[in-house]
């Protein structure tokens, strides 16, 4: 899987929550443990995630479940001033040496905060800030275990600033190669109108505007060398 951070080939893992069963039920042990470890990601951006926001000016961002930040570095790199939050304090201290590594590189900043972004609804207003945010990105936030989704997406969404967007990037379907028990749970591949529902971005009055909802393929290597296409739910919106 060129070029994407979900780089399981290199790894030899299956796309984290497709492989069973999970060593803990708790979301705070459960990545701890999976980043403890060792690195887990490529430490390279998102493919989907990058192509939707090279076109945007920069500004302040957010991303929620970043993991070693191989998302808000990349931003940080393009001018933004990027933070990163996760629940799992291994995948801060990996993403913080990560920015101290590169600092050269970036004409933004980066930070990174541990945070529970389910448990944790007082953090999204020193998040927002007073202007609130230009854009919050939120790449595979995904987990075998509890994990509020609905509660987080629209809480994001409600901390951007007036034309600030909310880009979310999701497994749409399993691949070749995830075990029956997952490939047949819809719940963990959500359609583009699941993750409109769950930000809580359809009908009129919510004051966001739909920019795109949609399917996008992209090539994967399965952990055997497998060749295979991804598809990713695509959700950008943007708050009027
Ligand atoms: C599938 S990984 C994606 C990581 C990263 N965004 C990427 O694309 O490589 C899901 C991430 O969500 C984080 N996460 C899970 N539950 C969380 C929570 N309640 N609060 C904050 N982060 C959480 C995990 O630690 C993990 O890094």
């Amino acid at each position: 899987m060129t070029g994407h951070r979900h780089d399981h080939a290199a790894q030899g893992r299956a796309p984290t929550g497709l492989s069973a069963p999970p060593a803990a039920t708790d979301p705070r042990q459960l990545w701890e443990q999976r980043y403890g470890d060792g690195q887990v990601w490529s430490g390279r951006v998102n493919t989907t995630t990058a192509a939707l926001v090279d076109p945007l000016p920069p500004g302040r961002s957010l991303d929620l479940g970043c993991g070693e930040g191989g998302d808000v570095l990349h931003l940080a790199r393009r001018g933004w001033h990027a933070l990163g939050v996760d629940i799992s304090t291994h995948a801060i201290a990996r993403a913080r040496q990560a920015a101290a590594d590169r600092a050269h590189k970036l004409t933004g900043t980066a930070a990174f905060h541990a945070l529970d972004l389910s448990a944790d609804d007082d953090a999204w207003d020193r998040l927002a800030g007073s202007g609130g945010l230009d854009l919050v990105t939120a790449s595979f936030l995904q987990s075998p275990v509890a994990l509020d989704r609905a509660r987080i997406l629209s809480r994001a969404a409600h901390a951007l600033a007036p034309g600030g967007r909310l880009v979310v990037v999701s497994h749409g379907a399993p691949p070749a190669w995830a075990p029956p028990e997952f490939a047949d749970d819809p719940a963990r591949f959500p359609s583009p109108q699941d993750e409109l529902d769950t930000i809580g971005a359809r009908g009129c009055a919510t004051g966001l505007r739909v920019l795109i909802a949609e399917q996008r393929d992209r090539p994967a290597t399965g952990p055997d060398g497998q060749h295979d296409t991804l598809v990713d739910t695509v959700v950008v919106v943007e708050r009027l």
